[in-house]
């Protein structure tokens, strides 16, 4: 039998992105769409909040980009090596209680969170549309996954070469100038994405959740770090969240404070390369 939190099974989905399944039998029978995990790879590492992908069996399967030094120390981590930590299942299941037709649109990393939230529309007996967007073919992942969890699915890439050419907003235009009604959008990926299909989804007056991801620390409700405005209240991702109606949430503001660690994330994800290539020097 694995150890606890042991990485089962490791697969690199581009240079950039890597999908672990971990043993966490506990989470894997909770788990529902939409919720996340935080984990520590080594006693000293930052905390990580990822989405949960799929699950398995006792396995919890979580799909993360290496952004920066701690995603960078994560991948480091073998196959049949074990993680420090992993806690969960976090935040609120996505809802999708109710819903016959609906568009779930992915950006880039963004997909692997959207899978699952069409996957159980698609099992709640929804229509689902699923428009997964990339900046160019080589990085389109999980599209075998993707088209297996919806009904229709619609890959764009940026520079057109692969699928819709166009961003995933232009895609979602188009369906919706074509006359396709749904009863609610689900959009999850990069902000300014996010803030673009609520613009969208709003002159339609389609309901529309977008998934919240601001700077975790505890993600339990206890540090105020993840706050987010929405329809002028404060409110925290972590357990009012992570998802919310966009068409409240003051994006403006997020961008501005997701953006207030980039030197030093910056400089430590430099600082992560420079050791890597230390090693490998010598
Ligand atoms: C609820 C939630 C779900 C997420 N799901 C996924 C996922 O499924 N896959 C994935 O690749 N990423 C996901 N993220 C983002 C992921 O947590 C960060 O990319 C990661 O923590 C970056 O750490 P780093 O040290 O490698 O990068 P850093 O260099 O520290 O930061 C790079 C960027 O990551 C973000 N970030 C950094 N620390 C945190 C933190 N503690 N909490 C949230 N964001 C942070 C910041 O926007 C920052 O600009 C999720 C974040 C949240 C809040
Ligand atoms: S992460 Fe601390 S309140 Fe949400």
């Amino acid at each position: 039998m694995p150890e606890q939190y042991e990485i089962v099974r490791k697969r690199a989905l581009t240079p950039d992105i890597t999908s672990i399944s971990v043993y966490a039998p506990l989470i894997a029978r909770k788990a529902r769409a939409g919720q996340f995990i935080i984990l520590r790879a080594g006693h000293d590492g930052e905390r990580i909040p990822l989405t949960v992908s799929s699950t398995q069996g006792d396995l919890v399967t979580v799909v993360f980009q290496k952004v920066g030094d701690s995603t960078m120390t994560l991948d480091e981590i073998p196959e049949g090596g074990c993680l420090t930590d992993f806690v969960g299942p976090l935040g609120l299941p996505t809802p999708v209680d109710g819903v016959k037709r609906a568009a779930v649109v992915g950006g880039g990393l963004g997909c692997a969170i959207a899978l699952p939230v069409a996957k159980a529309l698609h099992d709640a007996g929804a229509q689902v549309d699923l428009i997964g967007g990339f900046r160019t073919k080589d990085i389109v992942i999980l599209e075998e996954d993707m088209a297996r969890a919806c009904d229709n699915l619609y890959i764009c890439t940026d520079d057109g070469s692969y699928g819709y050419s166009g961003f995933t907003t232009g895609k979602l235009e188009e369906l919706l100038r074509s006359g396709e009604k749904y009863d609610r959008v689900y959009a999850i990926g990069p902000l300014v994405m996010m803030k673009f299909v609520c613009r969208l989804t709003k002159g339609y007056d389609i309901p529309t959740i977008v998934s919240m991801n601001p700077i975790m620390i505890d993600g339990t409700g206890m540090c105020g770090c993840c706050r987010v405005t929405v329809d002028g209240q404060v409110k925290f991702a972590c357990v009012d969240g992570p998802d919310f109606d966009g068409h409240k949430i003051d994006f403006d503001e997020t961008i501005a404070r997701a953006a207030t660690y980039k030197e030093f994330e910056q400089r430590r994800r430099e600082n992560h390369k420079c050791r890597l290539e230390g090693m490998n020097n010598g």
